[in-house]
């Protein structure tokens, strides 16, 4: 039997730069959820998107997962996207440390 440990990487959320542990091998949405900083999810399988998870990765972009034409379809339909654009439900944390930005509501 082979078990897999993940990596504890630091989390850190701007604008108001806290820090938290998250684990490598969740999705950036997990690791904010478990943190309390994000909630959102959609609840329909994934076929209508709010794409109320989008955030700008500000350091530690390399790290993630790739992102998927899905996502990049997704991220096509929000206003204000930027090249460090994701979508926290589709970018699978590695083993760097990530800094993201929120969106301004
Ligand atoms: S949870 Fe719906 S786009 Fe991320």
């Amino acid at each position: 039997m082979t078990s897999t440990t993940a990596t504890k990487i630091t989390l850190t959320v701007m604008p108001a730069g806290t820090a938290y542990e998250a684990e490598s091998g969740i999705t950036l949405l997990e690791a904010l959820s478990r943190n309390g900083v994000m909630k959102h999810e959609c609840d329909n399988g994934g076929k209508i998107c709010l794409n109320l998870c989008h955030v700008s990765v500000l350091e530690g972009r390399k790290s993630l997962s790739k992102v998927q034409r899905t996502e990049n379809e997704r991220l096509d339909q929000i206003v204000g996207v930027g090249s460090k654009s994701r979508l926290a439900c589709q970018a699978v944390l590695g083993e760097e440390a990530v800094t993201i930005e929120l969106p301004t509501l």
